[in-house]
């Protein structure tokens, strides 16, 4: 098995348009970490492929996807330290994909629970979405990636990316890593609403850019712990997504203290909402300076797009190469 010196980090994010708080958390800000301390090899992809496993517009589509690269970088996704680029445009990833499909039992996709919830209710279900997780294996796959940083409601999927390694491995011998995930403290951020996790489709999010005063407005509102009706009942911290954030954005004396006041309701809600909403704001102003730096130069995200595209398709290519080989694909090389 090739594997790759150092440690290989990959993931993906759907081209939503715009980053919620919960991308933000979960995902977005451990990479820019791992980005900061440059100790492993980084790749990010935004991975267009899987966006049309539901409902869209193709001409929304590469506006979503020109957005979501320039929101990334904003958030310290540096394309000179880290592989940033779109999955079609690599395209070993659908091509990997169908040979994987080939060693993946369909009751192993029958039980995820994100195909479950996204196509409850629904008489128009596509087999794409079905065959989700395995475009998913096969982006990690590619690039022999061995850390997998994501939000908790992908664990499931990652767990069948390792699965799909074993069997792999089982099969045509040992070619692929099994992939590691890497949680962050905010790995599940709950809606505004309380009602599941912070996301698009539930229409229960702040917008990581959002203006401060309408994101004031939205974490001014959102849901707490939903036993502590008076201000001087104590709260229950370990049910409540404000202290999941402080988790997130304060420092570990201010999270101390949160619990604290919060279990002994010497802090109200709105008190400790605003202290939260001070320390996004810290975090969040270097991050919106450079977001309007990038807007006024749009063709340096798209640059910076086409070298990462040509960066993975380099690694790619040799992944598929193996690949071809140990599963007698392909024609016998002329002269061989
Ligand atoms: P996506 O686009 O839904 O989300 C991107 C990342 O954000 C995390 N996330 C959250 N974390 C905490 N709380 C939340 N409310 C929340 N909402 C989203 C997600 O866990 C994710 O890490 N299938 C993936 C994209 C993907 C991928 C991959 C990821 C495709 N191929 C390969 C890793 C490796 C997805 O739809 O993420």
């Amino acid at each position: 098995m090739i594997v790759p010196a150092k440690p290989r980090v990959f993931s993906g994010i759907q081209p939503s348009g715009e980053l919620h708080i919960g991308n933000w958390l979960g995902a977005v800000r451990t990479w820019a970490a791992q980005v900061e301390e440059q100790r492993e090899d980084l790749l990010f992809c935004i991975v267009d492929a899987h966006a049309i496993t539901v409902e869209y517009e193709p001409s929304d589509l590469r506006q979503r996807i020109d957005v979501m690269a320039r929101d990334l970088v904003a958030c310290g996704l540096d394309p000179d330290k880290c592989t940033l680029f779109v999955q079609s445009d690599v395209r070993e990833h659908t091509e990997l994909a169908w040979y994987l499909a080939n060693v993946t039992p369909l009751g192993d996709l029958h039980r995820m629970t994100q195909f479950k919830e996204k196509s409850a209710g629904k008489e128009h279900v596509l087999v794409g979405l079905y065959t989700y997780p395995v475009l998913m294996a096969a982006d990690i796959l590619l690039y022999k990636a061995t850390v997998v940083p994501v939000g908790d409601d992908q664990l499931q999927h990652l767990e069948l990316a390792r699965e799909t390694v074993r069997r792999y491995n089982f099969r045509f011998g040992e070619l692929f890593p099994e992939p590691q995930p890497r949680i962050s403290k905010g790995s599940r951020i709950m809606g505004l609403d309380g009602q599941g996790k912070m996301s698009k489709s539930k229409g229960n999010t702040i917008a990581l850019f959002e203006p401060r005063e309408s994101f004031w407005t939205k974490l001014r509102g959102a849901f707490t712990d939903p036993q502590r009706l008076r201000r001087s009942d104590p709260g229950r911290p370990e049910v409540c997504n404000i202290y999941t954030m402080h988790k997130s954005v304060s420092s570990s004396d201010e999270v101390e203290l949160t619990y604290e006041e919060c279990t002994t309701a010497r802090r109200g809600c709105i008190d400790c909402k605003k202290i939260l909403m001070d320390n996004f704001d810290r975090e969040l102003v270097p991050l919106r300076t450079r977001r309007a730096e990038l807007k006024a130069h749009p063709e340096r995200v798209r640059q910076a797009l086409a070298d990462g595209a040509a960066k993975a398709r380099r690694m790619a290519t040799e992944t598929m190469r193996e690949v071809r080989e140990v599963m007698g694909l392909g024609a016998q090389p002329a002269g061989g």
